[in-house]
C-alpha cells in the first residue's frame, strides 16, 4: 500500500511587480530614445498614471495587462496639449516633476484629492536651484505648473530620506545632462541609482551622498534592452503578515525583490520572533530577488529605531497590525513622514487600532503599539489607502476578528489581486 504523505505544502505566491521599480523602468525608459521591454512589470492604477502622462508626452507606452510585458519607446517629449493627472501616485507627480525639469517644455500636473493634499515643494525648491520654474497653484501642492529647460549643476542636502525628492533631482541631471550631488539625513531606496547604473551611467554612491554625472550622457546611443522587474517586497509583506496574523500556514512568495533599501520590514520581523526564510538569491536588472517562505509562528514586541524607518516606511501600517497582536509594547520611532502618505498613516493607524480594541498612540514623532491577544473587531476607515485597507484586512483574519473596512477598491492602486491571493492563504 502506498504510504499517504502528509501534505504541508506552503501556498506558492507570486507578487505584483515593484511598484518603485516600475515607476522608474516607465519614466526612465521614456526619457531614452531607445525600446524598453518590461518584464512583470506592475499593472496597478498607479502604474497607469505613470503610463499614461508619459504618453501625453508624446512617449509610446503600450497598455499595461495583467501578465503582460510593457514596451516603451522613448522619444522626444513634447508639449503635452492637457493637463497631467497623477491619479493617486505620488512617485509618478515627483520623479515626473524631475524630469520635467530637464526638457524646454510647460506642463501642468494635478493629481487625486489624496495627492492634492501631499507636499510638492519638498521636490520643487531644489529643481528651482537647478534653474526649473514653477508655477504654484495650490501652495505647496498640486496642481502646479511646471517649465522646464537649461539647468545648472546641483549639490544638495535634503530634509528628509526620501527617494521621491532625491530620484527627482537624479532625473532632472540626466534630462538636463548636468551634474548632482544629493545628500540625504538616512538611506532611502536606491532604485534610481541602480537602474541607472544599471544603463551604464556614471553614477557614485558614498554612504547616503549620491553623485550622478550626466553631462555627457547621449540618450540617443542606448541600446534597447529589457528590464525585468521583481515582486514588491511592500505587498509580499502583506503576505507575510496574512499568515502570521491568521496564526497557521506557511506561504511561499517567489521571486521578491530583497534590495536591502527595502526590507527593514523583514529585519523587524526576524526581532519579533518571526521565522521567515529567502531562498534562492539571485540578481535581475542590478536588483537582488529572493524567494521567501514565511511560516505561522508567535511574535513579540520591538522597538523600531528612526535610522531603519526609510527601509520600511511603506511597511509601518502592516507591522503596526501585528504588533498589535503580539506579546508586548511596540515603537516606531521617528514616523513623523506617515503624516504625509496617501493618507495621515499614523493618525489613521492610532484611530483603526483603537476602533478595533488595541491600545496605540502617538508620541511626538513616535508611534506606540500595545499587543493584545484579544480578536480584532470594529469598523475601519481606510482614507482610500492602498495600505490601509491591507494591513486591516490581514488583521481581519485573525482568529476571531471581526473587521469591516470602509472600502476595499484602494487595494488596486498598487496590488489589484489582493484579495484573491489572501483567500488563498485563508483557504489553505
Ligand atoms: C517611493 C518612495 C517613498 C515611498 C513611496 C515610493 C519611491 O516615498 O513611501 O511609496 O518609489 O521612490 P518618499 O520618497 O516620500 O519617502
Amino acid at each position: 500500500m502506498a504510504s499517504r504523505r502528509l501534505v504541508t505544502a506552503a501556498v506558492v505566491i507570486r507578487p505584483p511587480g515593484d511598484k518603485s521599480i516600475t515607476h522608474r523602468a516607465l519614466i526612465v525608459g521614456g526619457m531614452l530614445r531607445t525600446r524598453v521591454e518590461v518584464v512583470h512589470p506592475l499593472t496597478s492604477a498607479d502604474a497607469r498614471s505613470s503610463a499614461r502622462v508619459l504618453r501625453q508626452l508624446g512617449v509610446g507606452v503600450s497598455r499595461l495587462r495583467a501578465g503582460q510585458r510593457v514596451l516603451v519607446q522613448g522619444a522626444p517629449w513634447r508639449q503635452p496639449a492637457a493637463t497631467l493627472n497623477c491619479g493617486n501616485s505620488g512617485t509618478t507627480a515627483r520623479l515626473l516633476v524631475g524630469a520635467l525639469a530637464g526638457h524646454a517644455l510647460t506642463a501642468r500636473l494635478t493629481g487625486d484629492a489624496s495627492l492634492r493634499r501631499r507636499p510638492m515643494r519638498r521636490v520643487t525648491e531644489p529643481l528651482t536651484l537647478m534653474g526649473a520654474q514653477f508655477r504654484e497653484h495650490g501652495g505647496d501642492h498640486l496642481p502646479l505648473t511646471i517649465e522646464g529647460g537649461r539647468l545648472h549643476d546641483l549639490d544638495y542636502r535634503t530634509p528628509v530620506a526620501s527617494a521621491q525628492i532625491k530620484s527627482a533631482i537624479l532625473l532632472a541631471a540626466l534630462a538636463g545632462h548636468v551634474r548632482a550631488r544629493v545628500t540625504e539625513p538616512g538611506r532611502s531606496r536606491d532604485h534610481t541609482e541602480r537602474l541607472l547604473r544599471y544603463l551604464g551611467l556614471p553614477i557614485e554612491t558614498d554612504g547616503t551622498t549620491v553623485v550622478l554625472d550626466a553631462r555627457s550622457f547621449r540618450p540617443d546611443e542606448v541600446e534597447p534592452f529589457q528590464l525585468r522587474v521583481p515582486g514588491d517586497p511592500s505587498s509580499a509583506a502583506f503576505l507575510v503578515g496574512a499568515v502570521l496574523s491568521q496564526k497557521r500556514g506557511e506561504v511561499r512568495i517567489e521571486h521578491v525583490g530583497v534590495n536591502p533599501t527595502r526590507t527593514g520590514f523583514l529585519n523587524v520581523l526576524d526581532r519579533m520572533g518571526a521565522n521567515i526564510g529567502r531562498e534562492s538569491l539571485r540578481e535581475e536588472g542590478g536588483e537582488p530577488v529572493a524567494d521567501l517562505v514565511a511560516r505561522a509562528g508567535p511574535l513579540s514586541g520591538t522597538t523600531v529605531p528612526g535610522a531603519e524607518v526609510p527601509s520600511l516606511i511603506d511597511e509601518v501600517p502592516i507591522l503596526a497590525v501585528l504588533a498589535a497582536r503580539a506579546e508586548g509594547e511596540t515603537r516606531f520611532c521617528d514616523v513623523g513622514e506617515l503624516r504625509v502618505k496617501e493618507s495621515d498613516r499614523l493618525a489613521l493607524l492610532t484611530i483603526n487600532l483603537r476602533a478595533v480594541g488595541y491600545r496605540a498612540e502617538i508620541v511626538g514623532d513616535d508611534l506606540i503599539v500595545v499587543g493584545s491577544e484579544a480578536p480584532p473587531a470594529g469598523r475601519v476607515e481606510t482614507g482610500g489607502d492602498h495600505r490601509m485597507a491591507m494591513a486591516f484586512a490581514v488583521l481581519g483574519m485573525a482568529p476571531g476578528a471581526d473587521v469591516r473596512l470602509s472600502e476595499a477598491s484602494s487595494v488596486g492602486v498598487s496590488y489589484p489581486r489582493f484579495f484573491e491571493d489572501l483567500e488563498r492563504i485563508r483557504a489553505r
